[in-house]
C-alpha cells in the first residue's frame, strides 16, 4: 500500500514539475517586448537627451512624464539632433521604447514598437505594438496588433507611425 502511494506521489511531483518547465520555456510576445525594452545600454534617447519630457497635449498615454529611446538599428533613422528623419521608414529590427513615468523617478509602463514584418503579431507595416506595465502585467496585448493605437498614431505629422517629432518638436 505504502509503495503504491509513494509511486503515485512521485508521479504527481514529476507531472507538476514538467508542466512548470513547459511554461517557463514559452516566452510570450508581451514578455519578449518587455525584456527588449529594459536598460539604456545601446539605446539613443530622442534629441540625444536623457531628460524627462512632459507628455504631449494630444497624448493617449496617461502618464505625466516620458522618455523615448531607440535601439541601434532604429537610431539610424535619427538626424544629427536626435530627432526622427523626415519620411523615415524604420528598418527591420528597429525597437522604439517610450518609458512612461508615474513621477520623476518611477517608470509605470513601457510602450514599445518593434519592427518584425511577417511576425504573427505584426501590423500591415510590420510593427508589433507592446504596452506592458513595469510589474510585467500586460496593459494592451501585442496580439491586438495595435488596434487601439494605430488610429491616433496615423494622425498628420506621423513618420512611420512615430509622433515624437510632432508633439515634441
Ligand atoms: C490618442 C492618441 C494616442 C494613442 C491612442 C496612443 N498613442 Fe502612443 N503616442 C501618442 C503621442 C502624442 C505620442 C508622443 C509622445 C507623447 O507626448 O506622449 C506617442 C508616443 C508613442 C511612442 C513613442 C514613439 C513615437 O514617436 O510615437 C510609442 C512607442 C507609443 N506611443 C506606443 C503606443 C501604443 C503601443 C499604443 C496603444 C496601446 C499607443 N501608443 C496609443 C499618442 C497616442
Amino acid at each position: 500500500m505504502i509503495q503504491t502511494k509513494i509511486i503515485l506521489f512521485t508521479f504527481l511531483v514529476f507531472s507538476i514539475l514538467s508542466c512548470k518547465k513547459d511554461k517557463v520555456e514559452v516566452i510570450n510576445i508581451d514578455q519578449e517586448m518587455f525584456n527588449l525594452s529594459q536598460g539604456t545600454t545601446n539605446f539613443t534617447f530622442y534629441k540625444k537627451s536623457n531628460d524627462l519630457l512632459e507628455k504631449g497635449s494630444g497624448s493617449g498615454h496617461n502618464y505625466p512624464f516620458l522618455k523615448t529611446k531607440y535601439n541601434q538599428i532604429a537610431s539610424t533613422m535619427l538626424d544629427s539632433n536626435g530627432k526622427v528623419k523626415e519620411n523615415a521608414i524604420f528598418p527591420e529590427g528597429s525597437l522604439i521604447v517610450k518609458e512612461l513615468y508615474n513621477d520623476e523617478t518611477t517608470i509605470g509602463r513601457f510602450a514599445v514598437l518593434y519592427k518584425k514584418s511577417g511576425d504573427e503579431n505584426a501590423d500591415a507595416k510590420g510593427w508589433i505594438w507592446g504596452y506592458i506595465n513595469s510589474d510585467k502585467s500586460v496593459a494592451v496585448a501585442a496580439s491586438q496588433k495595435g488596434g487601439s493605437c494605430i488610429s491616433c498614431h496615423s494622425q498628420s505629422g506621423n513618420i512611420d507611425y512615430m509622433l515624437m517629432n510632432a508633439f515634441h518638436p
